[in-house]
């Protein structure tokens, strides 16, 4: 089969590398890809939210199957655009994408369905939102509409900073049009899980589940980044909360998008906190979380092909989803001064010979004169798998120790929240 893969970070580098793994698997496309991508797919220069030239590039190539990793091309319709030129997809048409397009779009979902989530309100008036920040409860949860790469939420804890956020998103327009309308809603409380699920609009497959570290440095302090590392399992996410959350959440979700005439095929990501009134989404992604699927998919023992074409094909029941139940650690290396300001362009050196059980996911770096480089504020992730979380956490710094690059930054504490849980 020839794949082509829309994407070009760590995420898209995790699927690459899982889909290889398959024997149906003759030749992988990434589009744009990255210097790291280009050492397992064939990069092209077409940019993932091109979505005329991915069309144009999958009917010259014949391809088989394309995934569409990341959300701005789900949003945007390209996988209408291909099915549309007979290119089989995996991923969510746009009708069902904007489940993460529009937070407006799931809060009301959610309502509406009965779906535990924060309580909250819209609001499309400047002064309508100010008045309600008036009496709102505090902190206050200041979140735009539709995408801002991650960065459209702000915590609020007093009434200044809720103004403020509010100001900065309707009138100065930082999020650009995402701004126009805005949710407040509850803070909520907890630790936070991410579950990745497997749907072909009829049955719904979670995953294993992860935790995500947002903060850019240790101790959950700093900035919040794309995300600094990843552990799965959750050790949070106990059995009787997973059965909840299947009863309580990802069926009704399912159901919710079949009714709505927006039937949801592809990944869908959920994020939820485990509040002391049980399970509420915080967040849903059309997508595989990045770093997440850095560490989900290696725990991954069934033909991610099959699973993909098979959500497309509405035959997910008769396919196998099987996960190792051993446990995975990504510590991400980013250049340092990421999220804000980082200087970029120096040479990266990789372990040889890697170790076992060890992979790299390339988020950052191009190829210059045959050397990596690195290009972005994430560089690369590092996931170790073992058979226990506290093996997987080691081995992964084990191998941190041996990435060198000028001005490398990462957080010395990933996995130590969900051991200290254990
Ligand atoms: P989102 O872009 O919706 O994923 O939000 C980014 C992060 O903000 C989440 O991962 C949470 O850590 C935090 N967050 C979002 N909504 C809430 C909420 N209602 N209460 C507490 N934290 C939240
Ligand atoms: N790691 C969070 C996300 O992918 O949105």
């Amino acid at each position: 089969m020839k794949i082509m893969v829309i994407g070009g970070g760590g995420r898209e580098h995790a699927i690459i590398k899982k889909l290889k793994e398959s024997p149906k698997v003759d030749i992988i496309y990434a589009l744009p890809g990255n210097g790291g991508i280009a050492a397992d797919a064939v990069c092209v220069d077409i940019g993932a939210k091109d979505i005329d030239g991915a069309v144009k590039f999958a009917r010259e190539n014949n391809i088989d199957l394309a995934v569409v990793a990341p959300d701005d091309p789900l949003v945007m319709g390209m996988v209408d655009a291909l099915e549309e030129a007979g290119v089989p997809c995996f991923g969510p048409d746009k009708k069902a994408a904007i489940i993460e397009g529009s937070k407006v779009f799931s809060k009301k979902l959610m309502k509406k369905y009965g779906i535990p989530t924060a309580k909250y309100e819209v609001f499309d008036d400047m002064a309508k939102a100010m008045e309600y920040l008036e009496t709102a409860p505090l902190p206050a949860v200041i979140k735009a509409d539709g995408l801002a790469l991650g960065k459209g939420v702000v915590i609020a804890q007093t009434r200044d900073e809720a103004r403020a956020a509010v100001r900065s998103m309707m009138e100065d327009k930082v999020f650009g049009e995402s701004g126009s309308h805005i949710v407040i809603e509850e803070y909520l409380e907890g630790p936070e899980v991410s579950v990745l699920a497997f749907t072909d609009g009829k049955v719904i497959i979670p995953m294993v589940s992860s935790m995500d570290h947002k903060r850019a440095h240790d101790g959950d302090t700093g900035p919040n980044t794309g995300g600094m590392g990843t552990v799965a399992p959750n050790p949070f996410y106990t059995a009787s909360i997973a059965d909840e959350c299947m009863e309580k959440i990802f069926l009704p979700t399912l159901e919710a998008m079949n009714a709505e005439g927006r039937s949801f095929r592809g990944c869908l990501y959920f994020g939820l906190m485990l509040t002391n009134y049980g399970p509420k989404v915080i967040e849903y992604n059309c997508r595989f979380g990045d770093p997440e699927t850095q560490v989900v998919l290696p725990l991954l023992q069934s033909d991610l092909v099959d699973i993909m074409l098979a959500t497309r094909d509405g035959t997910l029941s008769d396919t196998e989803v099987r996960f190792s139940d051993g446990a995975a650690c990504c510590v991400i290396m980013a250049s340092d001064g990421y999220p804000q300001k980082y200087e970029k362009g120096y040479e990266i050196s990789l372990p040889s010979p890697m170790p076992a059980d060890v992979q790299i996911y390339v988020a950052g770096a191009r190829l210059a004169g045959g050397e990596l480089l690195t290009s972005g504020g994430r560089v690369l992730g590092v996931t170790a798998v073992a058979s226990d979380l506290r093996s997987a956490v080691s081995k992964a710094y084990g191998a941190v120790g041996n990435v060198v690059f000028e001005n490398a930054f990462y957080r010395r504490d990933i996995g130590q929240r969900a051991l200290r849980a254990l």
